[in-house]
């Protein structure tokens, strides 16, 4: 079975994951927002290994991990604005897509042959410490099989890939503080367009860099997030969002103090209505109901508010059948 450590302060712990990671392993990585599948950004045969394990398709380009903003300069171009993107949001739940410098040596595979790369500067002390010590950019999608749920546990992972022998190890960092997935801000076309919402609003970007279009009308267009479009996040029972009432056989996914009829389990996302506690529980609680003793999982109404915003995103996708 796939071994877990949590590294503590012990360099010896350090020192091991590094080398895995020299040598062209993967790795289970917590961040703030959910772990990550992470493996050497410049190693050809390892994001191709990523990819596998996955089984995600070529064309969806996985997001690079960096501990500094000064490491992010020498693959991409930076247009001023990311600095105060960077003062106010990094480390954290925040990645942008840039223009790519044709001297960096991140594998092509990694950014699905574009011009373009995803970057972002993960708030957590055991990533960053790893990212640091490792001394080149993470490859990290999210550490699910393609187009289901995304972990906020270490046991997520090793229930989705615990005994391949393309996973080397999962370092535990604990539950997510976050629970949700980064929001993604491009900023390598004219105008700044979020193509995936997260805890980092519309609003909050935009008291630092001005208007930025909405993800909703642009997605009605063309596609730029190529992994954003698809059924995604998803239990292996049916979701369906904004319940009134509970089918027999279903399970329960509440949210707020006035929880609607069921005879059957319950868990609620937050009792007291709290978006960002919400959030933190959505992907844990999935994991919890996607169970094939009920007929599907029925969600009360979130408010589409804050974090509510990138919760019904995930839900919406969660909802949409094969
Ligand atoms: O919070 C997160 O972002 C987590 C943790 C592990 O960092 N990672 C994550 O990665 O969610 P992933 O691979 O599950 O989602 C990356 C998203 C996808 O929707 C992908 O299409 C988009 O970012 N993306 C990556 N590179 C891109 C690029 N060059 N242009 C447009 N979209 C890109
Ligand atoms: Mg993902």
């Amino acid at each position: 079975m796939t071994e877990i450590i949590k590294p503590g302060s012990s360099l010896e712990n350090f020192s091991r994951i590094v080398k895995l990671l020299t040598g062209g392993k993967i790795i289970g990585l917590p961040t703030e927002t959910v772990y990550g599948l992470a493996g050497d950004a410049t190693n050809e045969q390892t994001v191709a290994t990523i990819f596998a394990l996955k089984n995600r398709p070529g064309f969806n380009p996985l997001i690079c991990h960096f501990a500094h903003l000064q490491d992010i300069h020498t693959h991409c171009f930076v247009p001023p604005i990311l600095e105060d993107l960077a003062r106010a949001f990094w480390p954290g739940p925040l990645t942008v897509i840039l223009k790519l410098k044709p001297s960096s040596n991140i594998s092509s595979l990694t950014f699905a042959g574009l011009d373009t790369l995803a970057v972002r500067i993960p708030d957590h002390p055991i990533a960053l410490e790893i990212i640091e010590r490792f001394g080149r950019p993470l490859a990290a999608p999210s550490a699910n099989p393609s187009e289901s749920i995304s972990p906020t546990l270490p046991e997520h992972i090793l229930k989705a890939f615990g005994g391949n022998p393309s996973l080397a190890l999962i370092v535990d960092g604990g539950p997510c503080k976050i629970g949700l997935e980064s929001t993604v801000l491009d900023l390598a076309h004219d105008k700044p367009v979020i193509l995936r919402p997260g805890e980092i609003s519309k609003e909050s970007l935009e008291k630092i860099m001005g208007d930025i279009e909405d993800f909703a009308v642009t997605q009605n267009k063309n596609i730029r997030a190529p992994g954003m479009l698809k059924r995604h996040y998803a239990p292996t029972i049916p979701l369906r969002m904004n319940a009134v009432s509970v089918q027999p056989g279903e399970a329960l996914l509440a949210f707020g103090e006035n929880v609607i009829e069921s005879h059957g389990t319950v868990l609620n996302l937050s009792p007291s209505g709290n978006l960002m506690e919400a959030a933190s529980n959505l992907f844990t609680m999935l994991h919890q109901l996607d169970h094939p003793q009920y007929t599907g999982i029925a969600v009360m109404t979130i408010p589409q508010q804050g974090i509510g915003v990138a919760i019904n995103d995930r839900l919406k996708r969660a909802a949409t059948s094969l």
